[in-house]
């Protein structure tokens, strides 16, 4: 059984009976506070840039448990300087690892640190494929995306103010031909608040995609 459990803002775990791989680990200091890190466990860590609500808590869970963290190589070289394990790549770049691959996107957004890029990543996880797009504004090569790879979950920001609000991110599902859409990024503050059953209504009047709405805490049985 394949699982995605929410976390809040934009911290994902995904998991199965093997392995477990965290998107962008904001624990400490979430609103939300499903979790503290020193709960949390994961051999991979996919982190997308280094602000604070995304590069989070990535030292502290990697360095306890040995993971992995994979990201840009400018982000990668602070985490080494904290003693983590990782795995650089950058934008463009398909990786095979254990569990399936990992893509590496563009995200069009600040990195959080000097000369690097935001990202987002496409994970092939036991043959389920999960876009996290990161923090990113809506961006036409989403449809290349699409293309590139057929998308099972996409894991969308809507919150407006610091990424694409529901408007874009209805046209992003559209063009990334997603099965299925998880919004994110919403709700956290209050700059970025959103209705998300608007946006599930937007999304599902004009494509095919079926969008899950998960409160923070909820976990998603992958098909
Ligand atoms: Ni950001
Ligand atoms: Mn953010």
């Amino acid at each position: 059984m394949k699982t995605l459990r929410f976390f809040g803002h934009a911290c994902f775990m995904l998991q199965d009976d093997k392995t477990s791989i965290l998107f962008d680990p904001f624990f400490t200091d979430n609103p939300f506070n499903i979790a503290a890190a020193k709960e949390v466990s994961a051999d991979y860590i996919l982190v997308s840039h280094a602000h604070f609500d995304h590069i989070g808590d990535t030292a502290s869970i990697a360095t306890r448990c040995g993971a992995t963290v994979i990201s840009t190589a400018e982000v990668c070289r602070l985490l080494d300087e904290k003693g983590c394990k990782t795995h650089a790549m950058h934008l463009g770049g398909k990786m095979p690892f254990p569990f399936g691959s990992v893509r590496v996107t563009p995200a069009f957004h600040g990195s959080g640190v000097a000369g690097g890029h935001a990202c987002g990543f496409i994970v092939n996880f036991g043959g389920t494929n999960v876009y996290f797009a990161g923090d990113t504004s809506l961006f036409g090569d989403m449809a290349l995306l699409g293309k590139l790879e057929k998308i099972d979950y996409a894991l969308l920001p809507i919150g407006s103010n610091f990424t694409m609000g529901p408007d874009d991110a209805a046209i992003a599902a559209e063009m990334l031909q997603a099965a299925n859409i998880v919004p994110m990024h919403y709700n956290t503050w209050p700059p970025i608040e959103q209705d998300p059953e608007a946006y599930k209504k937007l999304v599902e009047a004009k494509s095919a995609a079926k969008v899950h709405i998960m409160p923070p805490g909820d976990i998603l049985e992958l098909v």
